[in-house]
């Protein structure tokens, strides 16, 4: 027993020696936190190994990158955070599918997504002003009926449409007084004819051939032509005891002879006057016409200056704009210019 008891005691001096001895060699001690985490230590596991170093007291210490002891430090840190994917390396996400970026926070849109975005993978969420599965048909406010939309808010007319909603039409060109409920309408304003809407209307009444207007509703009188309605001739300028059939005439009437009639006939037992004219003829005098009547009197008018212009009725609102003031007087110079015979044909350029 003695001899076990002191081989016993041998051996555990031996045993205390190297552990003294193997103590004095790491100087510190391992810290035991549970059975394995020496084994990491060891150096079979240090070698080859990229996550993690060992203390000299023992301590696992995770390299740069990595975490998790308890897990030989093969969990990587990802900064910041992997929020649709996993860490699989240090600052390395894998992003799940439809996401991407550095965090994976970036969604994967719906393919040809063109004017969206999207908030979850494969979506397209439009913009303000598109719509569409692809977000690629833009909106035009108001309808843009008469046009294309082609970008938002921006509607390109059809031709003969016009506006920002090309809902406006265009008149026809030459459409002066008028409106338009399509492209080249001239509807005209009232007072106004088609098909230019040019040509005014004028007051009820006014004779069509010897009256004019250059507004709605006037009444213009042409040389030789007088009253409210320019139906009226003219006599000539001093005829006394005379009338017209037409313009400048001066035809006596009974009783009265002379270029202006200014001029009592003399009854002689042979009914004939001074001037050769008969009694007869002046009673009837529509029935001869003018060449048989007085025809002394207006071949010698013919002949004289021009009459005076005449003035417009009283009556009119106002008188006509100096543009139209004066073209009416070149129409009147030209009209005068004209022959005495074309003038009283009633020879008017049309209008
Ligand atoms: C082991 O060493 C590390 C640093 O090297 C230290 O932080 C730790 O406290 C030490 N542990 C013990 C038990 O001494
Ligand atoms: C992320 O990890 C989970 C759990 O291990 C797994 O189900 C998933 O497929 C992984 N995702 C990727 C993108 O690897
Ligand atoms: C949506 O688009 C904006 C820029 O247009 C972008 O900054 C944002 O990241 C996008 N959102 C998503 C979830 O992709
Ligand atoms: C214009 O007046 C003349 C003379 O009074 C008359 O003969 C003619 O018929 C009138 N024309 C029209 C269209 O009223």
């Amino acid at each position: 027993m003695a001899a076990n008891g002191s081989n016993v005691m041998l051996a555990l001096s031996v045993l205390t020696l190297f552990l003294l001895a193997n103590v004095s060699e790491c100087r510190t001690p391992f810290t035991l936190i549970n059975g394995w985490y020496k084994t990491a230590c060891i150096a079979e596991n240090l070698r080859g190994n990229k996550n993690y170093m060992c203390s000299r007291n023992g301590s696992m210490i995770c390299l740069p990158g990595w975490t998790d002891e308890y897990k030989y430090c093969t969990t990587p840190i990802c900064d910041p955070h992997c929020v649709n994917g996993n860490c699989t390396a240090p600052n390395v996400c894998t992003c799940d599918v439809g996401w991407y970026g550095a965090d994976c926070t970036r969604c994967v849109p719906l393919p040809n997504c063109q004017n969206g975005n999207c908030s979850n993978p494969f979506e397209c969420n439009c913009d303000n002003g598109w719509t569409g599965m692809f977000c690629d048909k833009p909106i035009c406010k108001e309808g843009c009926v008469h046009g294309t939309c082609s970008i938002p808010g921006r509607c390109n007319c059809h031709p003969g449409w016009t506006g920002e909603n090309c809902d406006i039409c265009i008149r026809s060109p030459d459409c002066v007084n008028g409106y338009c409920e399509k492209p080249m309408d001239c509807i005209c304003e009232p007072g106004y004819l088609p098909p230019d809407c040019k040509r005014p209307i004028c007051r009820d009444g006014c004779n069509a051939t010897y009256g004019f207007c250059k507004n709605p509703g006037e009444c213009w009188c042409r040389p030789g032509w007088q009253g409210v309605n320019c139906d009226q001739c003219q006599t000539y300028e001093g005829c006394q005891n005379g009338f017209c059939i037409n313009p400048w005439d001066c035809l006596c009437e009974t009783g009265f002879t002379g270029m202006l009639c200014d001029q009592r006939v003399v009854v002689t037992n042979n009914a004939i006057n001074s001037n050769g004219n008969a009694g007869a003829f002046i009673n009837n005098p529509f029935a001869q016409g003018r060449s048989a009547l007085n025809l002394g009197g207006l071949n010698k008018q013919a002949s004289t200056p021009r009459p005076p212009l005449p003035s417009p009725p009283p009556s009119l609102p106002s008188p006509p704009s100096p543009t139209e003031a004066s073209a009416t007087d070149t129409d009147q110079s030209n009209l005068l210019a004209q022959s005495y015979d074309d003038i009283i044909r009633g020879n008017f350029e049309g209008r």
